[in-house]
């Protein structure tokens, strides 16, 4: 039977469930896929996180040199996060001519030109199933399983953070600190949860799928990104009154005007597929021009759903001959001919505080129509003695020109926007 040697880099959330499942699994993985799997070493510093995970002392390393310098480790999996370390670390090991499997996401979406060309120079393998969607397995699905269509749109909700925060919020009445506060005890969170909820976690994500799906390389700096951490438990609960959930979105779409990829609070229509998407789970809709709908719905954090990816990446890796990378061309930058839209189209809800004053509200309408913004729906939320607040929502419109109206309406003494959240339209 074909022997493989692993070497975890990291015993983090990620690392830790990776050897536990290597470990718990390895007769399973004799018997259905006919290979011996066993973590040769760990790359650890913490004494007790190694003891905590179980890892025997014995195969603890001492430094990278001596994991890649290893001639029993074939594979090097990569799980400290962040870009410091881990990027040196990956490329010493694609040099010494290991195979590596990484759930870095940062790492993988700003340098994967730097890595692929390192994996291709010594002809290992690049594995980065868990640098996207934990559990769920997108990147194989854009690799193996759709790759005969043409994919127009890629929606998905790819934070487990910012999901469990917002349903926490939504359902349970919480604030957005306790909410927070609790996804971090429960591992979804990263080292620095600023990346999860300013939306740099899910940016990075989508410039990495929206690369695979419209085949061509979408940088991260292409990527408009928003966060959850100006959401008000106000704007929650007037969005579920008009039949909304909110949701951290990631957008990806090639139209006819290039191609778009935006990551946002979002308010999607209660009946819509993945406004049912709750808690951690994460869940990824894409349309392609032969299949149609696809979705696709699973853990997207967590040590268990992330070593699931990991672990079938390194059978990938240990069961195939051949080498598999990345399809977009892959280069630092765009092509020069690939277009990117930045003026895209949406629906947009607004919360305004109007001064309650004879026909304030005609003129903040006034200044809509003049953007050529049409509104679909108007309520008046409350009103005292000096404001009322009002909310919003407009027909499909253009992110310049709601951005027009909103400055107009400031500049007045007659109202301020007090939030914007874009509609899933
Ligand atoms: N912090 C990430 C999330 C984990 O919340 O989805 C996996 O990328």
């Amino acid at each position: 039977m074909k022997k493989v040697g692993v070497a975890i880099l990291g015993l983090g959330v990620v690392g830790g469930g990776t050897y536990k499942i290597l470990t718990e699994h390895r007769e399973f993985y004799r018997n259905t896929q006919n290979v011996d799997i066993e973590v040769i070493c760990v790359l650890e510093s913490n004494a007790s996180r190694v003891e905590e995970v179980g890892v025997p002392k014995e195969i603890v390393a001492s430094n990278v040199f001596e994991v890649v310098s290893n001639p029993d480790v074939n594979i090097v999996v990569e799980c400290i996060g962040g870009i410091s370390d881990a990027k040196g670390y990956v490329l010493d090991a694609l040099n010494a001519g290991k195979t590596v499997v990484t759930s870095n996401k940062e790492l993988f979406c700003k340098f994967s030109h730097e890595l692929e060309r390192a994996a291709k120079r010594t002809n290992v393998g690049l594995y980065f199933e868990a640098s996207c969607v934990g559990g769920v397995p997108i990147i194989r699905t854009l690799l193996d399983g759709v790759q005969s269509n043409r994919i127009s749109s890629i929606q998905g909700i790819i934070n487990g953070t910012t999901n469990y925060i917002l349903t926490r919020m939504a359902k349970d009445g919480m604030s957005y600190e306790d909410a927070l506060a609790e996804a971090k005890k429960l591992g979804y969170a990263e080292a620095d949860p600023s990346a999860d909820v300013e939306g740099f976690d899910a940016a990075y994500k989508l410039s990495i799928l929206s690369s695979l799906a419209f085949h061509t390389k979408v940088p991260f700096a292409k990527v408009f990104r928003e966060g959850i951490s100006g959401v008000t438990r106000e704007d929650i609960a007037n969005g579920s009154e008009l039949g909304y959930t909110l949701k951290l979105l990631a957008v990806g779409k090639e139209t006819d005007h290039g191609i778009e990829v935006r990551v946002h609070p979002t308010f999607v229509k209660k009946n819509h597929p993945l406004a049912g998407v709750d808690g951690s789970f994460n869940a990824v809709y894409l349309t392609g021009d032969s299949v149609g709908e696809v979705m696709l719905y699973g853990r997207g954090a967590g040590e268990l759903p992330t070593g699931s990816a990991i672990v079938s990446d390194i059978i990938y890796a240990a069961t195939h001959d051949g080498n598999r990378y990345s399809t977009f061309k892959n280069n630092a930058t765009a092509e020069k001919d690939v277009r990117f839209v930045s003026d895209f189209e949406s629906a947009y809800y607004l919360r305004l505080t109007v001064t309650d004053r004879a026909g304030a509200l005609a003129k903040i309408t006034a200044l809509f129509a003049k953007n050529n913004i049409s509104i679909v729906e108007l309520l008046q939320k409350s009103c005292d003695e000096e404001c009322a607040t009002v909310v919003l929502v407009t027909h499909t419109t253009h992110e310049e020109a709601v951005k027009a109206a909103v400055s107009r309406i400031d500049s007045t003494e007659l109202a301020k926007v007090e939030s914007v959240i874009r509609v899933l339209s």
